[in-house]
């Protein structure tokens, strides 16, 4: 029987199974967190958060974030959106729906119950910058229309959604710019760089390198 604690904090994890989210998920679980983690499974798995099934202050929901939810909670943290192009590209109209409508149901939800609300961006609302590295200054060069704009447009949208609610509502957020980040239950059909080399390595297949070679990232590992 789980035994609910009144002083501890309640968080919402969206996109909780997934590669950051599941790691999220252990961490506040592991600091005495109660943590409900919502996500769809499209790209995250129950595999990644089943260490966590059995925990007294961790709960699974299957939930599509573009449709409305309601929780009481301290804190929310918005991570659900497919990160690769092959999975954010398979069904570009419910990713613009993920980033979009997800972004207004859980502020509107984070204004409903005066939770804190921390939005996981991404580089790519940089686009494909003229500037290197981006200070946060700089506004980026994004194509509107194309195959990568579901994913880059969706994002900026929902950067706009984030800082209008706090302008016009006092809600309290933090946007964070995720750059590339690798690591332990990256979905192996990922299809990026670091992921692409480890999978080819470990299948003692050649390392594929596209064009030139001479392309820059910035990476981050996430550590354990
Ligand atoms: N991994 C990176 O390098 C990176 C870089 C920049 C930004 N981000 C952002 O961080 C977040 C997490 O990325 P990740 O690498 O863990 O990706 P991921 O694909 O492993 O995790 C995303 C999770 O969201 C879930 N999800 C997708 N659509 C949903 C919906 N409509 N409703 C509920 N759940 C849904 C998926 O099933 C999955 O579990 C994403 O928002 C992503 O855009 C990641």
């Amino acid at each position: 029987m789980k035994i609910k604690n009144f002083n501890t904090r309640r968080v919402l994890i969206t996109g909780g199974a997934g590669f950051l989210g599941s790691h999220l998920c252990e961490r506040l679980v592991s600091e005495g967190s109660e943590v409900l983690c919502v996500d769809n499974c499209f790209t995250g798995t129950r595999q990644n958060i089943f260490h966590l099934l059995n925990k007294p202050n961790f709960e699974f929901i299957r939930h599509d974030i573009t449709f409305p939810l309601y929780l009481e909670v301290d804190e929310i943290y918005n991570l659900a959106c497919p990160a690769s192009p092959v999975h954010y590209q398979f069904d570009p109209v419910q990713t613009t729906k993920t980033s979009v409508h997800g972004a207004i149901n859980m502020l509107g939800l984070a204004k409903r119950i005066k939770a804190k609300i921390l939005q996981a961006s991404t580089s790519e609302v940089y686009g494909d910058p003229d500037v290197h590295p981006q200070p946060e200054t700089y506004w980026g060069r994004v194509n509107p229309i194309g195959p990568r704009s579901c994913y880059d447009e969706g994002k900026r949208c929902a950067e706009t959604l984030f800082f209008d609610y706090y302008r016009q509502h006092n809600l309290k957020i933090k946007v964070v710019r995720i750059f590339n980040t690798y690591g332990t239950r990256m979905h192996p059909n990922d299809g990026r760089v670091v992921s692409n080399f480890i999978v080819q390595a470990l299948k003692n297949r050649d390392i594929t390198v596209f064009g030139d070679g001479t392309q820059t990232r910035s990476f981050c590992m996430w550590m354990i």
